[in-house]
């Protein structure tokens, strides 16, 4: 790989350490102890070691650093300037379920602009990488977006809603508005490996709201350095961290974002 920022070798370290636990604790996913953390929304003690094994990780090379973390929240506040994002897994549904579609995710920051960032799926053992100006990478190899021009035959994936969603109607309405209009679409369960997906051409599109900013963080590099383009659409000023996201080859881009636009049910 011609990654080589101290960062990205850092996050790719981390993810080794932690994937090792987290692969063990696939194999053993019967003797997990679930909480519920909301409807459709689980926290399982494999979130928290894993979340552990890599904070502890970067931390040792940077402890100042900021961090902004599923389980644990936001770790040295006022550094603003450097910051991991992390989801430790991301498709936490699927890992409870044994289906092998999660990954970890994290993303770096540098004065509020993403730099790097690694998607890992241990199960699969495939890794997505990419740093700015560096290009994006699946294991070695360089990967690229797709190139379908028309939205009549691209493949699409989205996700949600949440169980605890306000919007259900609004989303499934969405969904079967564009569903219409394109060759498919696919639920696979995990936003990173979902724009990592995107990034490497095996999807076209994708989009989906009421996100989290450490879904997120790592699949918007890999997809711009991989030729892609990304949106955010009906950001909330009040909660930063929360995303509506539309990620696509480019090429289709436009079209897509009409579709979401189109008046469907509110
Ligand atoms: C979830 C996954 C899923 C998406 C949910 C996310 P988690 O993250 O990315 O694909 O539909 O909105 O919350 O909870 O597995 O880290
Ligand atoms: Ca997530
Ligand atoms: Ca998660």
């Amino acid at each position: 790989m011609r990654l080589n920022s101290p960062q990205i070798n850092l996050i790719v370290k981390a993810c080794m350490k932690a994937s090792r636990s987290l692969i063990r604790d696939f194999g053993e996913i019967e003797n997990l102890q679930v909480l519920a953390k909301g409807p459709g929304d689980f926290v399982s003690s494999a979130d928290k070691r894993t979340e552990k094994i890599l904070i502890d990780e970067l931390q040792k090379a940077h402890p100042n650093y900021g961090i902004i973390t599923e389980e644990a929240g936001i770790i040295n506040k006022s550094n603003t300037q450097n910051r991991w994002i992390i989801d430790p897994i991301d498709g936490t549904m699927n890992f409870l379920n044994g289906v092998p579609q999660f990954a970890i995710s994290i993303g770096y920051e540098e004065d509020g602009e993403i730099k790097c960032g690694v998607i890992f799926n241990p199960i699969m053992n495939e890794m997505f990488c990419a740093e700015k100006g560096n290009g994006a990478y699946l294991n070695n190899s360089r990967v690229r977006v797709s190139n379908k021009k028309k939205i009549k035959d691209a493949l699409l994936v989205t996700g949600g809603p949440k169980g605890a969603s306000k919007i259900k109607d609004k989303i499934f309405s969405e969904y079967i508005n564009i569903s219409k209009k394109v060759s498919n679409v696919r639920k696979f369960g995990s936003a990173a490996l979902d724009m990592a997906y995107v990034a490497c051409g095996r999807f076209d599109g994708y989009w989906q709201r009421e996100l989290n900013y450490w879904d997120l963080a790592a699949g918007v590099i890999i997809l711009k350095e991989a030729g892609g383009f990304v949106d955010f659409f009906e950001e909330e000023a009040k909660s930063p961290l929360k995303k509506n996201i539309l990620a696509t080859n480019s090429h289709i881009h436009e079209e897509l974002k009409g579709l979401i636009n189109e008046k469907v049910i509110e």
